[in-house]
Protein backbone atom coordinates (compact mmCIF):
# COMPACT_ATOMS: atom_id res chain seq x y z
CA UNK A 1 0.00 0.00 0.00
CA UNK A 2 1.53 3.56 -1.20
CA UNK A 3 1.01 6.75 0.35
CA UNK A 4 -1.14 9.13 -1.61
CA UNK A 5 -0.64 12.58 0.52
CA UNK A 6 2.20 14.81 0.38
CA UNK A 7 3.03 15.82 3.45
CA UNK A 8 5.52 18.12 2.69
CA UNK A 9 3.42 20.30 0.18
CA UNK A 10 0.62 20.34 2.83
CA UNK A 11 2.72 21.48 6.12
CA UNK A 12 1.21 24.97 5.48
CA UNK A 13 -2.18 24.24 3.85
CA UNK A 14 -4.03 26.67 5.20
CA UNK A 15 -7.47 25.12 4.21
CA UNK A 16 -6.61 21.69 6.62
CA UNK A 17 -5.80 24.28 9.12
CA UNK A 18 -8.78 25.87 9.19
CA UNK A 19 -11.09 22.60 9.01
CA UNK A 20 -9.05 21.12 11.92
CA UNK A 21 -9.88 24.25 13.96
CA UNK A 22 -13.60 24.62 13.06
CA UNK A 23 -14.03 20.84 14.39
CA UNK A 24 -11.86 21.15 17.26
CA UNK A 25 -13.54 24.36 18.35
CA UNK A 26 -17.50 23.52 17.40
CA UNK A 27 -16.74 20.27 19.05
CA UNK A 28 -16.02 21.78 22.03
CA UNK A 29 -19.46 23.57 21.77
CA UNK A 30 -21.73 21.25 20.89
CA UNK A 31 -20.62 18.23 22.95
CA UNK A 32 -22.41 17.40 25.96
CA UNK A 33 -19.53 14.64 27.50
CA UNK A 34 -16.42 15.66 29.28
CA UNK A 35 -13.45 16.75 27.70
CA UNK A 36 -11.68 13.32 28.64
CA UNK A 37 -14.59 11.38 27.73
CA UNK A 38 -14.48 12.35 24.25
CA UNK A 39 -13.21 10.42 21.33
CA UNK A 40 -12.58 11.12 17.39
CA UNK A 41 -11.33 8.63 14.50
CA UNK A 42 -9.12 10.63 12.05
CA UNK A 43 -7.52 10.35 9.01
CA UNK A 44 -4.44 12.34 9.99
CA UNK A 45 -1.24 12.23 7.91
CA UNK A 46 2.24 11.75 9.82
CA UNK A 47 2.36 15.66 10.68
CA UNK A 48 -0.79 15.14 13.11
CA UNK A 49 -2.50 18.16 12.04
CA UNK A 50 -5.78 17.26 12.95
CA UNK A 51 -4.93 15.49 16.61
CA UNK A 52 -2.28 18.20 17.83
CA UNK A 53 -5.37 20.46 16.77
CA UNK A 54 -7.94 18.20 18.63
CA UNK A 55 -5.59 17.81 21.37
CA UNK A 56 -5.16 21.47 22.15
CA UNK A 57 -9.06 21.98 22.24
CA UNK A 58 -8.70 19.63 25.16
CA UNK A 59 -9.13 15.85 23.55
CA UNK A 60 -7.11 13.37 25.66
CA UNK A 61 -4.65 11.82 23.03
CA UNK A 62 -5.13 8.40 24.28
CA UNK A 63 -8.80 8.82 22.65
CA UNK A 64 -7.79 9.86 19.40
CA UNK A 65 -7.91 6.72 16.93
CA UNK A 66 -6.03 6.79 13.93
CA UNK A 67 -6.35 4.20 11.52
CA UNK A 68 -3.11 4.11 8.88
CA UNK A 69 -1.54 1.30 6.93
CA UNK A 70 0.17 3.32 4.65
CA UNK A 71 2.40 5.21 6.91
CA UNK A 72 1.69 3.19 10.06
CA UNK A 73 4.96 3.21 11.78
CA UNK A 74 5.67 6.92 10.93
CA UNK A 75 2.46 7.70 13.11
CA UNK A 76 2.79 5.33 15.43
CA UNK A 77 6.31 6.54 16.96
CA UNK A 78 4.50 9.55 17.94
CA UNK A 79 0.66 8.31 18.77
CA UNK A 80 -0.25 5.42 20.78
CA UNK A 81 -3.59 4.63 19.36
CA UNK A 82 -2.46 4.19 15.74
CA UNK A 83 -4.38 0.98 13.42
CA UNK A 84 -2.28 -0.90 10.97
CA UNK A 85 -5.35 -0.81 8.93
CA UNK A 86 -7.78 1.14 6.68
CA UNK A 87 -10.31 3.18 8.10
CA UNK A 88 -13.15 0.66 6.79
CA UNK A 89 -11.30 -2.47 9.01
CA UNK A 90 -11.14 -0.19 11.97
CA UNK A 91 -15.06 0.73 12.13
CA UNK A 92 -15.55 -2.59 11.46
CA UNK A 93 -13.63 -4.94 13.91
CA UNK A 94 -11.82 -2.26 16.31
CA UNK A 95 -14.65 0.31 17.07
CA UNK A 96 -17.56 -0.11 20.28
CA UNK A 97 -17.29 3.20 21.41
CA UNK A 98 -19.71 6.27 21.21
CA UNK A 99 -17.37 8.79 18.69
CA UNK A 100 -17.46 12.84 19.05
CA UNK A 101 -15.54 13.50 16.26
CA UNK A 102 -15.37 11.59 13.24
CA UNK A 103 -12.63 13.10 10.28
CA UNK A 104 -12.86 11.30 7.03
CA UNK A 105 -9.64 13.16 5.63
CA UNK A 106 -9.79 11.08 2.29
CA UNK A 107 -7.52 12.04 -0.16
CA UNK A 108 -9.35 9.82 -2.99
CA UNK A 109 -12.78 11.26 -4.39
CA UNK A 110 -16.58 9.94 -3.38
CA UNK A 111 -16.48 7.32 -5.61
CA UNK A 112 -13.12 6.38 -3.96
CA UNK A 113 -10.78 3.42 -5.84
CA UNK A 114 -9.49 -0.48 -5.27
CA UNK A 115 -8.36 0.34 -1.70
CA UNK A 116 -10.44 2.44 -0.52
CA UNK A 117 -14.38 2.77 -0.43
CA UNK A 118 -16.10 5.69 1.09
CA UNK A 119 -19.63 4.58 0.90
CA UNK A 120 -18.76 1.61 2.70
CA UNK A 121 -17.36 3.76 5.54
CA UNK A 122 -20.22 6.28 5.57
CA UNK A 123 -22.71 3.32 6.09
CA UNK A 124 -20.83 1.54 8.80
CA UNK A 125 -20.20 4.08 10.75
CA UNK A 126 -23.78 5.17 11.06
CA UNK A 127 -25.28 1.41 11.08
CA UNK A 128 -23.19 0.27 14.03
CA UNK A 129 -24.46 3.71 15.36
CA UNK A 130 -21.03 4.99 16.34
CA UNK A 131 -21.96 8.62 16.03
CA UNK A 132 -22.48 9.97 19.44
CA UNK A 133 -25.79 12.53 19.49
CA UNK A 134 -24.12 16.32 19.40
CA UNK A 135 -21.09 14.87 17.63
CA UNK A 136 -19.38 16.12 13.85
CA UNK A 137 -19.12 14.27 11.16
CA UNK A 138 -16.83 15.56 8.56
CA UNK A 139 -15.71 14.47 4.89
CA UNK A 140 -12.43 15.93 2.37
CA UNK A 141 -12.73 14.36 -1.32
CA UNK A 142 -11.32 15.10 -4.50
CA UNK A 143 -13.60 16.81 -6.61
CA UNK A 144 -11.76 14.65 -9.81
CA UNK A 145 -14.13 11.98 -9.85
CA UNK A 146 -14.29 10.52 -13.36
CA UNK A 147 -17.41 8.21 -12.31
CA UNK A 148 -19.76 10.50 -11.52
CA UNK A 149 -21.09 13.92 -12.12
CA UNK A 150 -21.51 16.81 -9.21
CA UNK A 151 -19.96 14.51 -6.79
CA UNK A 152 -20.22 17.16 -3.91
CA UNK A 153 -24.07 16.43 -4.46
CA UNK A 154 -23.76 13.14 -4.60
CA UNK A 155 -21.74 12.98 -0.93
CA UNK A 156 -24.34 15.14 0.15
CA UNK A 157 -27.29 13.02 -0.53
CA UNK A 158 -25.59 9.71 0.98
CA UNK A 159 -24.34 11.25 3.69
CA UNK A 160 -27.89 12.79 4.75
CA UNK A 161 -29.57 9.10 3.63
CA UNK A 162 -27.49 7.27 5.80
CA UNK A 163 -27.61 8.97 8.80
CA UNK A 164 -31.39 9.26 8.15
CA UNK A 165 -31.54 5.51 8.12
CA UNK A 166 -29.80 4.74 11.39
CA UNK A 167 -32.01 7.42 13.46
CA UNK A 168 -29.75 10.32 13.10
CA UNK A 169 -30.39 14.00 11.77
CA UNK A 170 -27.72 15.87 10.35
CA UNK A 171 -26.82 19.49 9.77
CA UNK A 172 -24.52 20.80 7.18
CA UNK A 173 -22.08 23.34 9.28
CA UNK A 174 -19.06 23.71 6.72
CA UNK A 175 -18.56 23.89 3.28
CA UNK A 176 -15.54 24.70 1.22
CA UNK A 177 -14.20 24.22 -2.23
CA UNK A 178 -10.56 24.54 -2.54
CA UNK A 179 -7.62 24.18 -4.83
CA UNK A 180 -4.48 22.59 -3.49
CA UNK A 181 -2.60 20.57 -5.26
CA UNK A 182 -6.16 19.48 -6.79
CA UNK A 183 -9.50 20.17 -6.64
CA UNK A 184 -10.76 19.31 -2.87
CA UNK A 185 -14.08 19.57 -1.29
CA UNK A 186 -15.05 19.57 3.04
CA UNK A 187 -18.15 18.84 4.54
CA UNK A 188 -18.77 19.08 8.21
CA UNK A 189 -22.21 18.03 9.54
CA UNK A 190 -23.55 18.45 13.00
CA UNK A 191 -24.61 14.60 14.26
CA UNK A 192 -27.86 14.54 16.20
C1 LIG B 1 -5.49 13.92 3.82
S1 LIG B 1 -4.39 13.05 4.82
C2 LIG B 1 -4.75 13.66 6.42
C3 LIG B 1 -4.41 15.10 6.65
C4 LIG B 1 -4.64 15.58 8.06
N1 LIG B 1 -6.00 15.30 8.50
C5 LIG B 1 -4.33 17.05 8.18
O1 LIG B 1 -5.23 17.84 8.53
O2 LIG B 1 -3.18 17.41 7.92
C6 LIG B 1 -5.12 11.45 4.93
C7 LIG B 1 -4.20 10.37 5.45
O3 LIG B 1 -4.97 9.18 5.68
C8 LIG B 1 -4.54 8.14 4.83
N2 LIG B 1 -5.75 7.45 4.35
C9 LIG B 1 -6.55 7.82 3.31
N3 LIG B 1 -7.60 6.98 3.20
C10 LIG B 1 -7.46 6.07 4.20
C11 LIG B 1 -8.24 4.95 4.64
N4 LIG B 1 -9.37 4.61 4.01
N5 LIG B 1 -7.82 4.24 5.70
C12 LIG B 1 -6.67 4.59 6.36
N6 LIG B 1 -5.89 5.65 6.00
C13 LIG B 1 -6.28 6.37 4.94
C14 LIG B 1 -3.75 8.80 3.72
O4 LIG B 1 -2.81 7.92 3.17
C15 LIG B 1 -3.10 9.98 4.47
O5 LIG B 1 -1.94 9.58 5.16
Amino acid sequence: MKEMYCTEDKKDCINKKEVNNFIAETSNNISKRHNSERVAIVLDAETLKTTTTLEKHGFDSFNILIPNPYIYKKIAKKHLFTYNCTLNTLLNKHIYTKVDVAFFDYCCTFSGNIEVNPKKDILVYFKKKLPDKNSLFAVTFSKRDSKIKEPMNKARKYIMKTAKQYGYKSQLIYKKEYADHGAMFVLVYKIY
